[in-house]
């Protein structure tokens, strides 16, 4: 990667560069919405599962398919968004997926009956599916280059933020058994993230790309480029350019000798973010605590608030970092950590430590993944595609973050009751060392670097 990249950022010399600057946040807090809806759709169902079951008089495997339905849906939406993104623009998608949200949420709620749940939770998770993928895409694409990282991981604190509110809004309507409302509750950002996409620019980059120079000017010079609107934009032109004329489009493009590494790299990433086992303690933490001798279901509740709380805090100073210290320090400061951690929670589990030992190790997990994995994995494979077929990329690199979650949250208890905790655990604890080798080996920094200068790299490795 070129060490000598200008980072082009907002010119801090223009008169209007606080309201500028300030442009920029407001529209990357909108977007983040999407994240912060696909945080609370996969969440919230945990809090309403046992009042469905009675509501719908369901048997296990129908509680599971209810569950699991979403799942489902994310999949199929992850593999359409980059489609979609591509074809109809970043903007027009996200306004898409809001209406979806607001639209199946509502539904969720009021169904009377399993098919028109399950039929509603499906579409919730086409939402999710595809929110996951338009949400950095847009964030990466319309912000400079100086703070991508920072903004591009705003789309992970709201992931977290709608994962910590969801079990606030599940445990509150729990004593009056209003399962409705908690699907019901997540209309309202999904309505605030409309009406804010109907004001927001497209993506700059996704207009040139498609011709449309002036609009994508104009968009730069709303999001607070001022002067350096022309350079911008003609750097993307340039490597619009530079692309092949007669590469391949689409999935063919990470063929390419140089794209196949950025390929490799993001699906790697994708893995490693989630066999790790992140979801196990997100989904599966007051089980956890329970196994380790926690006293009470309603201690280990607490205890998963808590972790939930803290996930968000951690993303936060990662996102205070990541534009600084860069992103493969966070990773494998990150990975390294998650390894001792998870060594630490196996050994808690192998000695038969009490729950409180297995609570801290569990929070050290989860600091360090909030501060590497969690945000830097969705940042980096926002930044490292080809201009050309970004949103195809990356709905392969996203949809094997989604099936890895599948496959881990679907087998994990019955790892767990097979090989034990510890083992378990100890199992995560070699995958997370391999992701720490896989990160130092392969991972390129792309701090400060403009996501023209990225592409080039990967161009320089294909001549
Ligand atoms: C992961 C999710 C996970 C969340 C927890 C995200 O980066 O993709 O699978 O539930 O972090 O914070």
């Amino acid at each position: 990667m070129k060490p000598d990249a200008t980072p082009i950022g907002i010119n801090p010399s223009t008169a209007s560069a606080a309201s500028s600057r300030i442009m920029v946040v407001l529209t990357a807090a909108v977007a983040a919405l999407g994240g912060l809806l696909f945080g609370y759709d996969t969440s919230v169902i945990s809090g309403a599962m046992l009042f469905l079951r009675n509501d719908f008089h369901l048997t296990d495997v129908q509680l599971e398919f209810a569950v699991g339905i979403a799942l489902a849906g994310a999949l199929v939406g992850a593999a359409l968004a980059g489609y979609c993104a591509d074809r109809w623009g970043r903007r027009i998608t996200l306004l898409g997926t809001g209406l979806g949200f607001a639209l199946f949420s509502a539904l969720s709620g009021l169904a009377r009956g399993l098919t028109i749940f399950s039929s509603a939770r499906f579409f919730v998770g086409v939402c999710i599916g595809v929110a996951s993928l338009v949400t950095p895409l847009y964030l990466a694409e319309m912000s400079p280059a100086r703070i991508r990282g920072a903004l591009v991981s705003l789309n992970q604190l709201a992931i977290t933020i709608g994962i910590c509110v969801a079990y606030f809004v599940d445990y509150q309507l729990a004593a009056s058994e209003n399962w409705r409302w908690m699907f019901m509750t997540a209309v309202f950002p999904a309505v605030i993230l409309i009406v804010g996409m109907l004001f927001l620019p497209e993506s700059p980059r996704w207009l040139a790309r498609v011709g449309h120079r002036e609009r994508a000017l104009a968009g730069l010079r709303r999001l607070g480029r001022g002067d350096e609107a022309e350079a911008e934009l003609d750097d993307v032109e340039r490597v619009l350019s530079e692309e092949r004329k007669d590469a391949p489009g689409g999935f063919k493009v990470l063929l390419q000798p140089g794209f196949r590494m950025a390929a490799f790299v993001g699906i790697g990433l994708a893995v490693f973010q989630q066999i790790t086992g992140i979801n196990t303690i997100i989904y599966y933490s007051p089980e956890i605590l329970r196994m380790s001798g926690y006293p009470s279901a309603k201690a280990a509740i607490l205890a998963a608030g808590i972790i939930g709380v803290v996930n968000v805090l951690i993303t936060i100073v990662s996102i205070l970092l990541v534009d600084r210290v860069g992103r493969r320090l966070l990773l494998l400061l990150g990975t390294a950590g998650m390894t001792v951690a998870l060594a630490l929670v196996g050994w808690a589990f192998h000695r038969h430590s009490t729950g409180t030992a297995v609570f801290y190790a569990v929070i050290a997990y989860i600091v360090f993944f909030g501060v590497g994995l969690g945000p830097v994995v969705w940042l980096i494979i926002s930044e490292i595609y080809p201009i050309k077929s970004r949103g195809k990329a990356m709905s392969l690199a996203i949809l094997t973050i989604w099936a890895s979650n599948w496959a881990v949250a679907g087998t994990f208890l019955s790892v767990i009751h097979g090989v034990g905790p510890a083992v378990t655990f100890w199992i995560f604890a070699s995958l997370c060392f391999l992701a720490f080798v896989f990160c130092l080996a392969f991972v390129p920094e792309t701090k400060g670097k403009s996501l023209e200068d990225i592409e080039r790299h990967w161009l320089k490795l294909s001549s």
